[in-house]
């Protein structure tokens, strides 16, 4: 079912004292009902989190895991380790995995595929470079994401699928997709996810926007149509913009429910 989402990828920041922090004050917060919050913090504190807001509606979410089950590879992190500690989604070809630690369609199908086999929920990341764009090669490369990394899944497994779209170009550079941009990549994902599945399961997919989303461009943003919430990361680290922005559904021009 569609939903609303507000969901903060920390990246590599915040230590276990400044996690605690963090919690602390988020754990003081009033959440909105009708807004799934989520927070990605590092594995070394994914535990912890979970324990420590296991009576507050915030789903604990993982940056990454390995698209195998289990054996030799050194230094990485199952499904089966993520769920043991209280995480059952995690977040898949993040731009940052894709450029900096290479990770291909092949292996993000792979990983879709073990999230899926483990009964989690993946956020499946999708985005254009600047020199795509510029080259007006932005839908075709969205497209070719969606086909290789995503649309091997059967119907059934779309319940557990949300897609977070992000332009490279957008993210921690301040520069965001104006909310026109956003809506119309986001009504092409799901026109998309439509033609290659069904009208249904086009409407029911949550498709959230990243990229130097901030307290003050996040209700516009999620004032669109076909936006459903946003993937943040700088402005997560905070608990004060963090929440202005996980509110800022109540203050959409549009009219929602
Ligand atoms: P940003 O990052 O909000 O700092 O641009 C978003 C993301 O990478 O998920």
């Amino acid at each position: 079912m569609r939903k609303k989402i507000v969901a903060g990828n920390w990246k590599m920041n915040n230590d276990l004292a400044e996690t605690e922090m963090f919690l602390v004050e988020l754990k003081k917060q009033v959440f909105p009902e009708n807004v799934v919050v989520m927070i990605a913090p590092s594995f070394t504190n994914l535990n912890h989190a979970f324990r420590s807001l296991r009576e507050h509606p915030v789903k604990i979410v993982a940056q990454n895991m390995h698209q195998s089950n289990e054996g030799a590879f050194t230094g990485e992190i199952s499904a089966k380790m993520l769920k043991s500690v209280g995480t059952n989604t995690v977040i898949i070809g993040h731009s940052e995995r894709r450029a900096y630690f290479k990770e291909d369609s092949a292996i993000l199908a792979d990983k879709v595929n073990t999230a899926l086999e483990n009964e989690m929920t993946a956020i499946f990341c999708i985005g254009e470079e600047l020199e795509d764009r510029k080259k007006e090669n932005h839908f075709q490369l969205i497209k070719t994401q969606l086909s290789e990394g995503l649309f091997h899944i059967s119907d059934a497994a779309w319940e557990n699928i949300i897609i977070a779209y992000e332009p490279v170009w957008a993210i921690g550079t301040g520069e965001t997709a104006s909310p026109k941009q956003a809506q119309e990549m986001h009504k092409f994902i799901r026109k998309t996810v439509a033609e290659n599945y069904t009208e249904e399961i086009a409407n029911n997919v949550s498709i959230l926007y990243g990229g130097s989303v901030k307290p003050d461009n996040a209700s516009e943003i999620f004032g669109q149509e076909d936006v459903d919430g946003g993937l943040i990361g700088g402005a997560s680290l905070k608990v004060n913009s963090f929440m202005e922005i996980v509110n800022a559904f109540e203050k959409e021009t549009g009219n929602r429910t």
